[in-house]
């Protein structure tokens, strides 16, 4: 008996090393670490059950027969993040460049399957070099499982990638179908070709860094959703995440021990928004204070900052933030951030996380460059997304909100539960000047008549007391009691209940 049990660990032992030592050497060289480090960096210490460690490729092509190492390129299993239950599987680079062959994607396969038969999450590490070349169409066959098991999961339960290395050819678009992308500064990279197929093809002369960088997925892109500067942090940051997300789309996030009281009131967001329309603000100020002790994960902070969005709590609850920024183009609707918001809130509508908006927009982005590019397909993704929303919608004008950028921010028209908004808001199609030229055209050269309307629309309309007077707004409210305001609403809202209609799927205008 003592032997078998020797031999077992031999061969455990064995595997563990991957590529072995000269690769795990080179590995750590580059700044990376091993697969099964980035686990147990990841996972709850001593909670990761390893599966399918001894499986070995059946390929006998290009002298593979000879190269055969267990566990073929991806560390798969389970463990916990904070005592609740997560999948993993982690491309081992030291193994044929954690490239794909059949039986590496039976691996992720039997992940995906479990994971989703289990309703917990799944979360992917990437550092790899695409299709094991030498497998062919068995390689090819195996992303085309993975993908198919990616789009089933899609809405189920959470799936997040972590690029930690290079990510290349069919790697790409399995996270390209996860919620999440987080990428590491300077040492992962991801293209579908890369920079010499791109010579050969285009004659184009790019560096993998101008390629396929964090820098330019994070920012240019918006394939990937954050970076971070080494391994360890990314990992320590997706535990974070995990912690805001529910473990599948009928559970509820967990509720997180929270100190910071529900009444809490603010007397400086009384003068956070300027009297000056045309001032910017911070618009990060106000969700930070209102979310529980100042936590907020942001999402796609690189991209389209004139819309914020990420997770925060309240009263210890997961809810989703969407901001318009004044400070970054005055928190205008583009194609850019139209598109970045309107997943983020059918992420947060699929997995029944409620959605606190905050409201200070001066309309859709005008010319050519945006209508040449679609703003009106793009703007109504946004549009989309709010009114089939049916988790809880709490809604809070602050200032600016002209034109059908008003209709789209979670408005009372598209199913707000509660729309609130502060006495320095303004709810009217559009700013004074732009409405006085238009309606007093023939006035246009005299000053004091022109002066003289833009006080009485000002007058009129830039207030929110229009708008509460028809009931699309429920009350307006004193900035400083904001987060209390937003406590009760949603504790008024924790059992909604509403369906939308029965269809196979909707037909979003991608
Ligand atoms: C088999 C591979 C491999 C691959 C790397 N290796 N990629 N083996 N299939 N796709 C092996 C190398 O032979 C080497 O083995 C080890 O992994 C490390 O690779 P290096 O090239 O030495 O490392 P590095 O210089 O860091 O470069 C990493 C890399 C490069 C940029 C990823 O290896 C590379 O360009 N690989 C090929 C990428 C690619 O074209 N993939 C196929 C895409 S086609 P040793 O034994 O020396 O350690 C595709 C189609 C699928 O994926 C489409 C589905 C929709």
């Amino acid at each position: 008996m003592s032997q078998i049990l020797e031999e077992l660990e031999r061969r455990r032992a064995q595997a563990r090393v991957g590529g072995g030592e000269q690769r795990v050497k080179a590995q750590h060289a580059r700044g990376k670490l091993t697969a099964r480090e980035r686990i147990a960096a990841f996972l709850d210490e001593g909670s990761f059950e390893e599966f399918d460690m001894f499986v070995q490729h059946r390929c006998t092509d290009f002298g593979m027969q000879d190269m055969k190492m267990p566990g073929d390129g991806v560390v798969t299993g389970s463990g916990t993040v904070n005592g609740r239950v997560v999948y993993v599987f982690a491309k081992d680079f030291t193994v044929l460049g954690g490239s794909l062959s059949w039986t590496h994607a039976q691996k992720i396969i039997k992940i995906q399957d479990m994971a989703l038969k289990n309703r917990a999450p799944v979360i992917g590490l990437f550092d790899a070099g695409g299709a094991r070349i030498q497998e062919g169409v068995d390689a090819l066959g195996g992303y085309g499982e993975v993908f198919q098991r990616n789009v089933l999961a899609s809405g189920v339960i959470p799936q997040i990638s972590v690029i930690l290395g290079p990510c290349a050819g069919g790697d790409v678009y399995s996270p390209a179908m996860t919620d999440f992308i987080f990428m590491v500064r300077d040492r992962s990279y991801m293209f579908v070709t890369g920079p010499e197929v791109v010579r050969t093809v285009t004659n184009e002369d790019v560096s993998a860094e101008d390629l396929g960088s964090a820098h330019v997925h994070t920012s240019k892109s918006s394939i990937a959703d954050g970076a971070y500067d080494d391994d360890v942090e990314a990992l320590l940051q997706m535990r974070r995440l995990v912690d805001f997300l529910p473990s599948n789309n009928i559970s509820e996030a967990p509720e997180i021990d929270n100190y910071d009281p529900w009444d809490r009131v603010d007397m400086s967001l009384d003068t956070l928004a300027p009297d000056n329309p045309n001032k910017p603000y911070d618009m990060k100020e106000l969700i930070l204070k209102c979310v529980d002790e100042g936590d907020f994960f942001e999402i796609q902070e690189a991209f389209a900052k004139n819309i914020i969005v990420g997770f925060g709590r309240i009263e210890g609850r997961t809810v989703g933030i969407v901001a318009n920024q004044p400070m970054v183009l005055a928190g205008v609707l583009d194609s850019d951030c139209s598109r970045k918001a309107a997943r983020f809130v059918r992420f947060c509508d699929a997995f029944g996380i409620p959605i606190v908006t905050f409201v200070d927009v001066p309309g859709f982005l005008p010319g050519t460059d945006q209508e040449y590019g679609g703003l009106i397909k793009h703007g109504a993704k946004l549009l989309f997304a709010y009114a089939e929303a049916t988790v809880p919608k709490v809604t809070i004008i602050t200032r600016k909100a002209y034109g059908g950028a008003y209709d789209v921010m979670g408005s009372k028209h598209l199913r707000g539960d509660m729309n609130y908004a502060w006495p320095s808001a303004q709810i009217a199609v559009m700013g004074a000047k732009g409405a006085v030229e238009i309606i007093f055209r023939k006035d246009i050269h005299d000053r004091e008549k022109i002066a003289k309307h833009t006080k009485d629309y000002e007058d009129r309309f830039l207030s929110p007391f229009v708008a509460a007077e028809r009931g699309f707004i429920d009350e307006v409210i004193m900035p400083h009691s904001t987060r209390k305001r937003i406590v009760k609403a949603l504790r008024m809202l924790r059992n909604k209940t509403l369906e939308n209609p029965w269809k196979k799927h909707d037909n979003i205008p991608l």
